[in-house]
């Protein structure tokens, strides 16, 4: 037994992409001998339509108890009028609360097949591999006070920056475990020059790296350098960590080097579970995708992908999410592509079963 996934499909392009995911798990059984316990329950509109809330407590329950969660996607139209309460993205939100999710994992990856669908130089981006952490619990998104207050006869819009040194101490942590199973390097990024916390969190990152993690090269960076730096020169990065405000905004920059919101996958990691590993959430980066959905043309790269990070970080698993990552490339190389990969007329694009079957045959053949 690998260990146990929970499935949840969610809602519209989800259960489509993730077909094809579950495919790939069942080949890891057949041919690799990785037999991995799969459960599959519902999530988002899904769930709502049959339990009249976007996550059962049954559901919430299993996904504290297996080594990873699986997630496609959530929400629709059908469910935009909904009470605020019973929302899809509701759904999504408790798992990532109740799992203490705090290290929210987005690496950007430019495959060479695509490197011209990036907003940057082929040069800059072919090749690209990095991976940015983002602080995803604390920081200026939920600390307090907060709110909009009346103050001198107008009013005053305030939220307040605040992280303490065990919430700093945490995903540093993250990000220097998930360096050694990649180059190595983490570049920490605040802004130590203006800001309080920033002065905290450089030096919390350096005493967790000095005494935990001196293997691991370190460097800091102010963040709004390190915004310039991602898109300057981003192959000087490995990790990069950093909080949830500035996490936000860099790793959407990063996204952008990369193409497609098809191709992108995200991982949320909280603390080790008894058995060491982390508590984790796959999920592909992109949402539901109503404007496809039921006619074949999702890409499932980037749920492919997240299952590729699950291999990785929760299985740990490196060499066969190398294998998944190569198969990936070699179908694109091979010009397989999804309408969202397809800016040249005359190319017959591939359906999501297709891209299913490509990446398998890659598996077969590697
Ligand atoms: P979206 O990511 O669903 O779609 C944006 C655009 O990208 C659409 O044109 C879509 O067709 C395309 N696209 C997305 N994923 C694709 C894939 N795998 N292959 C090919 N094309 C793809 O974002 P949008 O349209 O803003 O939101 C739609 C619904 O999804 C909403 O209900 C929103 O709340 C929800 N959503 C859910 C997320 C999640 O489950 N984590 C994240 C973002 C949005
Ligand atoms: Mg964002």
């Amino acid at each position: 037994n690998a260990g146990s996934i929970l499935i949840l499909p969610g809602d519209g392009i989800g259960p489509e992409v993730m077909a094809e995911v579950r495919r790939i798990i069942s080949w890891y059984g057949d041919k690799r001998g990785l037999e991995f316990e799969v459960s599959e329950d519902l999530v988002g509109g899904a769930a709502y339509d049959v339990h009249g809330v976007p996550l059962a407590d049954e559901t919430m329950e299993k996904a504290q108890g297996v080594d990873a969660v699986l997630l496609g996607a959530v929400g629709g139209p059908k469910y935009d009028d909904l009470d605020f309460s019973v929302k899809p993205e509701r759904g999504l939100l408790r798992l990532r609360k109740e799992m203490d999710l705090y290290a929210n994992l987005r690496p950007a990856q430019c495959f060479d097949a695509l490197a011209d669908f990036s907003s940057l130089k082929r040069e800059v981006v072919a090749g690209l591999d990095i991976m940015i952490v983002r602080e995803l619990t604390s920081g200026v998104y939920f600390g307090e006070p907060r709110g909009i207050f009346e103050e001198n006869g107008e009013r005053v819009g305030i939220n307040t920056q605040r992280y303490t040194e065990s919430e700093i101490a945490r995903v540093a942590r993250s990000a220097f475990e998930l360096a050694r199973k990649r180059g190595n390097k983490v570049c920490s990024m605040e802004k130590a020059n203006v800001m309080e916390s920033g002065i905290l969190w450089r030096e919390v990152v350096q005493k967790v790296h000095d005494e935990e993690y001196p293997d691991v090269e370190l460097s800091h960076m102010y963040a709004d350098a390190g915004g310039m730096q991602l898109t300057r020169w981003p192959k000087q990065f490995d990790v990069i960590v950093t909080d949830n405000l500035f996490g936000d905004l860099l790793s959407d920059v990063a996204a952008m080097l990369t193409g497609s919101l098809g191709m992108l996958p995200s991982a949320s990691l909280g603390a080790p579970m008894a058995n060491g590993r982390p508590k984790a959430l796959y999920e592909p980066v992109h949402g539901s995708a109503p404007d496809i959905t039921g006619q074949g043309k999702a890409n499932p790269i980037a749920c492919i992908l997240s299952f590729a990070m699950a291999l990785r970080y929760s299985f740990d698993q490196g060499e066969e999410a190398d294998r998944l990552e190569k198969a990936v490339e070699k179908v694109l190389a091979d010009g397989v592509r999804t309408p969202d990969l397809l800016n040249e007329e005359g190319k017959t694009p591939a359906s999501t079963r297709d891209m299913g079957d490509a990446i398998l045959a890659a598996l077969d053949a590697s």
